[in-house]
């Protein structure tokens, strides 16, 4: 099946771009997938509302995004990431950016959430490709399944096993 890219498609009525999920974004991480799925869906339903009813749906794509990113950040941390790397730092510098512009939105800037939604799909298209991506292939390496949120692997349950041993008996 045919997919286009992420930043390819325009509105019947006017320049802006509507973001579209492509294959190509997928990181193999069926739960960072998951979410990301739903970032494309509202960023794509975000840029097909009209400008003057955007608030309340970007609001709502805000917290998603929050959300989004904790998770991400999570697993970094317990996966042996320090508290501040450069993947966490472009979270928060990307998360401060959306919520300065629900104030320049409401100071009656309102072409404002169109224009960071074309931003945003740049951005995420880069982005999940390179450190999403990035990290999926961490979190398969040191054995950390994402649905669950443990650490498993066989050396980490080896160990937990021995301890519950010299516990019990
Ligand atoms: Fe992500
Ligand atoms: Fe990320």
């Amino acid at each position: 099946m045919h997919t286009s890219s992420p930043t390819s498609a325009a509105t019947p009525s006017n320049t802006q771009s509507v973001f579209t999920w492509s294959d190509d974004l997928l990181t193999g991480d069926v739960r960072m997938d998951d979410t990301h799925r739903e970032f494309a869906e509202q960023l794509s339903a975000l840029t097909r509302t009209p400008a003057a009813e955007q608030l309340e749906r970007y609001q709502a794509f805000l917290g998603h995004t929050v959300a989004h990113f904790a998770q991400e950040d999570r697993w970094m941390q317990a996966t042996g990431f320090a508290p501040t790397n450069c993947h966490s730092d472009q979270h928060a510098m990307i998360l401060e950016t959306m919520q300065a512009v629900v104030a320049h939105y409401l100071q009656g800037e309102t072409d404002i959430i169109n224009r960071m939604a074309e931003a945003l799909g740049e951005w995420f298209a880069q982005h999940a490709v390179s450190m999403d991506a990035g990290l999926a292939q961490h979190l398969q390496s040191v054995g950390f399944d994402s649905a669950t949120e443990t650490l498993g692997t066989p050396q980490t349950a080896a160990a937990v096993a021995v301890m519950g041993a010299g516990i019990l008996s």
